[in-house]
């Protein structure tokens, strides 16, 4: 395999952490971002002789994408895929969310995402082409309630890239998005918002197994990709029976 450099927020913990092992494992070069640069440094530790770059950033910090896409085509020389992984959660009704935490997850979820494509965008038009990946969820693609700011930030995601991916077409920039389902990481504990009574009834993947997807989608770069066949079904059968879903959500939350 000739060694891609991939550019991996969120890696400090979680999914991310998961997909830094498993690409560097696979003989990809990673560049590690997250705030916790700590937890970066020993995942680089754990993870040498493979070649990784710890870059400690704060995402929502509106100087930062263009900060960490320096840093890793100094490092690399080239950035061949961002995958856009870091993301915090909002729960509680949407009616009375609290406005400034709803801003907080736009920044993290929506526009540093979009910051990151921006800034990348230039570096891959120049290599003649790249691989650009957003992890979503599947209620980024069907809203449950008592998740409405979470879910509004993900589908936010997912429109500017149905734009970018045909305005970008012939640049061969390539976009692809996951669509996981519930996922054992620490995600909840950091959600922000009112305490959702249903969290943590549904077992949900390991992050491992997420992150094998992503490595998947790396090698097929396929539009849309799920982890479970549960997720697909959901999303399918949620947008051909609309109503039957607000029927059953509201069920499942009464
Ligand atoms: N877990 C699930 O059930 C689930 C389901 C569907 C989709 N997802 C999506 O999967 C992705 C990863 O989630 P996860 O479960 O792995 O969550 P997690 O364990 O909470 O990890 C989130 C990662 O994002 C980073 N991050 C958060 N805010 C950041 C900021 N402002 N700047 C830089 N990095 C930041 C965190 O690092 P620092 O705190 O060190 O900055 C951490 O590495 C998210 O986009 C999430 O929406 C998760």
């Amino acid at each position: 395999m000739t060694a891609k450099t991939i550019l991996l927020t969120g890696a400090s913990r979680g999914i991310g952490r998961a997909a830094a092992e498993a690409f560097a494992a696979a003989g990809y070069r990673v560049a590690l971002v997250a705030r916790d640069g700590d937890a970066l440094s020993a995942l680089a530790e754990t993870l040498r002789p493979a070649d990784v770059l710890p870059i400690p950033a704060d995402i929502s910090d509106p100087q930062a994408a263009s900060s960490i896409v320096t840093q890793t085509t100094r490092h690399f020389g080239t950035v061949d895929v961002l995958i856009n992984n870091a993301g915090v959660g909002i729960t509680g009704a949407s009616h009375t969310i609290n406005m400034g935490e709803l801003a907080q997850v736009m920044d993290v979820n929506f526009l540093a995402p979009v910051r990151l494509m921006q800034a990348v965008v230039p570096e891959m038009q120049t290599a003649g082409g790249g691989l650009i990946i957003n992890v979503s969820s599947i209620i980024g693609k069907r809203a449950t309630p008592l998740s409405g700011g979470y879910c509004a930030s993900k589908a936010a995601l997912e429109h500017i890239v149905e734009s970018m991916r045909v305005e970008l077409t012939r640049d061969n920039i390539r976009f692809s998005t996951l669509y996981p389902g519930v996922t054992r990481t620490d995600f909840t504990l950091r959600t922000l918002g009112e305490p959702q009574p249903r969290a943590g009834r549904v077992r949900g993947v390991s992050a491992e197994r997420v992150a094998a997807q992503l490595l998947w989608m790396i090698k097929k770069e396929p539009r849309d990709a799920y982890v479970t066949l549960f997720d697909r079904v959901f999303v399918t059968s949620s947008h051909l029976f609309p109503r039957l879903f607000d029927f059953l959500l509201a069920w499942y939350f009464r």
